[in-house]
């Protein structure tokens, strides 16, 4: 059987890493807020490049917390209406619902399945915000939206629940501007998390960046954002006891933030070991009945799901079920489809719902082995 992600194996590297920074929590009983926490946070926001990272259970929360700290501050106000993909996880438009505004849903791109940039710009009058999902691991097209988000006075928020180290292609937006900057002063790498306002986190255990529980974080340079993000997550306090604003208690585990710092070491080198496999099956699967994915070869993809698409899906998922392949469908029904979310009104959305009606995720980790990849090329064209 070839696992679609194997999460012992993947978690096991970390063993003794997690054992000892285990029994010195223990030691330390310092189990809220403690200083993983805040060590996670530097790190993290380094890693991303921003000047801020906030720890939040997890990544539904940090997109909550998001849009909740600018209704704070006055940037949104309830009603407002908050574009997104139509083509996502239904967290992302469950955090708009909790903060009380409106999603307006918009079709993807059909080959990368992100935001489209095609996208009717009538649309975005009037919106308040734009979310970008950077779905499946691969970056939407941030400068792109950057100047939508300028242009239509729109606050730019990403969900990169799926796309921690991916980075963006142009470091500079065009020629122009390229000559305007002075060699010394390098620019920082475009990377999910600083392409935005704010970004939000998911560490569920299956991401790139996986924790052994929940978790989440907010990143941002938005100094103003972070204060309310740090009161929203903790009873609306700083100071134990007193109580600025309503608030819930949404924060990451100081467990979990140790855990994260361990496995933040191997990230870049796990991702880079995700882009070969996809590379190896993208080279090596030549059977015209599979869509593959499009990916430009960069490091804006960091391949949280390597997904397909095939005509018949119940023919070809029993045909992996037969060949031991293991799967997924990321994810089955759309969101505007949900029990959940009816009553809502929706554009036409043909795209997206013909999408989901196709789409198979394949086995995707970087712990597969080069056999398991060739067994998988194999079945695959056998098909
Ligand atoms: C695109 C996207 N957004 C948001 C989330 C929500 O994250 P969490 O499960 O940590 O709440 C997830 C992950 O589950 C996701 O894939």
């Amino acid at each position: 059987m070839i696992k679609f992600l194997d999460l012992h194996k993947i978690n096991n590297r970390f063993r003794d890493a997690f054992q000892a920074s285990f029994s010195k929590s223990l030691d330390d009983a310092h189990f809220i807020l403690g200083q993983n926490v805040t060590a996670f946070e530097n790190e993290f926001a380094a890693y991303c490049g921003t000047e801020h990272c906030v720890g939040t259970a997890n990544g539904l929360d940090a997109l909550t917390l998001i849009l909740k700290g600018y209704v704070e501050l006055g940037k949104l106000q309830k009603g407002d209406k908050v574009i997104v993909p139509a083509n996502t996880f239904i967290a992302t438009i469950l955090s708009v619902l909790h903060a009380e505004l409106v999603p307006v849903l918009v079709e993807p791109d059909a080959d990368t399945y992100n935001i489209s940039i095609h996208t009717d710009k009538s649309i975005f009058i009037g919106a308040k915000a734009i979310i970008m999902v950077h779905l499946y691991g691969q970056l939407a097209d941030a400068e792109y939206f950057k100047k939508i988000a300028k242009d239509y006075n729109c606050l730019l928020i990403e969900d990169a629940a799926q796309a921690h180290g991916a980075v963006a292609n142009s470091q500079i937006p065009n020629s122009k501007s390229q000559e305007l900057i002075v060699k010394s002063q390098k620019p920082k790498a475009n990377k999910a998390g600083n392409l935005s306002d704010a970004a939000a986190f998911s560490f569920y255990p299956t991401k790139n960046l996986g924790a052994l529980g929940d978790g989440g974080a907010v990143t941002t340079s938005d100094s103003e954002l972070v204060e309310v993000i740090k009161l929203l997550r903790n009873y609306g306090s700083i100071e134990k006891y007193t109580n600025k604003i309503i608030g819930f208690n949404s924060r990451l585990d100081d467990m979990q933030a140790a855990f994260l710092r361990i496995k933040l070491e191997t990230l870049d080198k796990d991702n880079e070991r995700r882009r070969d496999i996809a590379k190896a099956y993208l080279r090596g699967i030549t059977n015209s009945k599979i869509k593959l994915p499009f990916y430009d070869g960069s490091k804006n993809h960091v391949f949280y799901a390597f997904v397909i698409e095939v005509d018949d899906r119940a023919l070809f998922t029993a045909f992996l079920d037969k060949n031991q392949i293991e799967w997924l469908i990321h994810y089955p029904i759309p969101p505007h489809q949900q029990e959940a979310l009816q009553g809502f009104s929706y554009n036409n959305l043909p795209l997206t719902e013909k999408i989901h009606k196709r789409i198979i995720s394949l086995p995707m980790s970087p712990v597969m082995t080069e056999q398991d990849i060739q067994t998988v090329i194999d079945v695959l064209n056998t098909y």
